[in-house]
């Protein structure tokens, strides 16, 4: 079954190795007839949650227009999230984490975003699989309220510079998340 899917990245690194992930695993599930929509949040203008809770009441997710309210009716119509970045101090990176926290704002609407699949793709410079627990955690956490199921997780240690994921299967392992969703 086609499904929709959307891609929310974090790395601003345009030829780092969480992107070169991201490219075989959209590769891969356009090939299975999958739509995949990709936001690139390091290269988007967009600010933390300010936790006003007035989410919705202009019509849009966030009553801070930016780019956030491009991206939040393609989370609600989505049928899986994958979200894609490396580790950045033991912890989600800034870019990513406003998007994350600004989800807040489907919730605080009463959107429907129940029963979605959700997936990651991460990676980091030390070789020890906890080091990316950071990110892990609370990626499978946010999937578990908001009643998403994580299909699948691409934990990729031991990769530092652009390039590096090549030295790994990071990408193949990537490109099998698809077969997933
Ligand atoms: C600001 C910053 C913080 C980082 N923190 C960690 C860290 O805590 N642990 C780690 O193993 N690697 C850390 N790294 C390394 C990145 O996770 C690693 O280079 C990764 O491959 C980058 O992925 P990308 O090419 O997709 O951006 C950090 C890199 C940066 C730029």
């Amino acid at each position: 079954m086609s499904k929709k899917i959307v891609v929310i990245t974090g790395s601003p690194r345009k030829n780092g190795n969480s992107f070169a992930m991201t490219d075989a695993f959209i590769k891969a599930a356009e090939g299975k007839g999958h739509t995949v929509t990709r936001f690139d949040a390091a290269m988007k203008k967009l600010n933390g949650c300010r936790a006003c809770e007035t989410c919705y009441s202009t019509g849009k997710a966030c009553s801070f227009d930016d780019e956030f309210n491009t991206l939040a009716p393609e989370i609600l119509e989505a049928d899986a999230i994958v979200f894609t970045m490396p580790v950045y101090w033991y912890s989600i990176p800034a870019q990513i984490k406003n998007v994350i926290d600004r989800i807040f704002s489907l919730v605080v609407g009463g959107k429907d975003i129940a029963g979605k699949e959700c997936a990651l793709i991460t990676c980091c410079e030390e070789e020890d699989m906890s080091v990316m627990d950071g990110v892990r955690i609370p990626i499978e956490r946010t999937a578990a309220l908001n009643k998403w199921k994580m299909v699948g997780e691409v934990l990729i240690p031991g990769v530092l510079k652009e390039g590096d994921i090549e030295k790994t299967d990071g990408c193949k392992q990537a490109a099998e998340l698809a077969d997933k969703i």
